[in-house]
């Protein structure tokens, strides 16, 4: 079956793409990232602390949590580094199921599946919200479920702005899992004026969105141990000594990781 793009409409994957400097977006995508950058024009430079941050977080469940496992949901269009080369630069045997729900994703997820002939990469074409179809599906159940698993949620749970639904998602999500596996999120803050501004304007074009406060990301990880340094803005997260520096105004996610014991 053709897949539908729907090109007409904005989609969160395909405004991203285009702000991160991609070719995978269309006019009703530009017209909207537009949008989104005049109410907040340090939208670019935190994409790119969050994508650093993706960086971060599978790098230290690989190799300081010693997990082999991975469960990305909202993976995105493929930007390098994606998050199987990361793990599989710690171990060429790790595995990686993505999921994403947007049809752009699924035409290029061709490129998601550059796995080490030791290891693995599936993808998924599903929807957070139907989070029981994640956890039956055959790519997710053919990880062994023993085995510690690392889950990342990255800058996706912000269009889930139901909190109880988030929880519920989470919680599904988690009770299957072996202890040591681990729960990496980031999302929206509500502490930054241009992600409140960001945030509202992708509801007005249709996607809605919500930011949250530190204390409602902390309430996201209920039930798991959050590791050091707790909840931070994305940069701030176990930052890499050779970074550049980054202000803490251009960044409007915040994030954290936490391991179920
Ligand atoms: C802002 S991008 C983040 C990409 C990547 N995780 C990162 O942090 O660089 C959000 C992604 O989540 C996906 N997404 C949004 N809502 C979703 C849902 N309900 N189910 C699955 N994917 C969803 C979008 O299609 C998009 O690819």
């Amino acid at each position: 079956m053709p897949v539908d793009l729907n090109t007409a409409v904005p989609h969160s994957a395909r405004i991203y793409d285009y702000l991160l400097g991609g070719k995978d977006n269309f006019e009703a995508d530009r017209q909207a990232a537009a949008a989104i950058v005049k109410a907040s024009p340090s939208l670019p430079i935190s994409m790119r602390a969050n994508r650093d941050y993706l960086a971060r977080i599978a790098h230290f469940m690989a190799a300081d949590l010693g997990i082999r496992q991975f469960l990305d949901i909202g993976t995105g269009l493929p930007t390098s580094p994606n998050l199987h080369e990361v793990v599989q630069r710690v171990d060429p045997a790790s595995r990686v199921v993505y999921v994403d729900n947007d049809p752009i994703v699924l035409v290029h997820a061709r490129a998601l599946l550059t796995s080490t002939p030791q290891g693995s990469t599936a993808y998924l074409d599903a929807d957070l919200l139907d989070v029981d179809k994640i956890m039956a599906a055959p790519e997710v159940q053919s990880l062994d479920l023993s085995r510690p698993i690392g889950i990342s949620l990255l800058a996706i749970l912000q269009f889930v702005p139901d909190e109880a639904r988030a929880h519920a998602i989470l919680d599904t999500l988690m009770a299957p899992l072996a202890p040591g596996s681990a729960l990496a999120i980031s999302t929206v803050t509500a502490h930054n004026e241009q992600a409140v501004q960001a945030a509202a304007t992708y509801t007005a074009r249709g996607i809605p969105a919500k930011p949250r406060t530190d204390d409602e990301v902390t309430g996201l990880f209920r039930g798991l141990d959050l590791v050091t340094p707790g909840v931070q803005l994305v940069h701030r997260w176990r930052p890499s000594p050779s970074a550049p520096a980054v202000d803490d105004e251009h960044v409007q996610m915040s994030g954290g990781v936490a391991i179920k014991r």
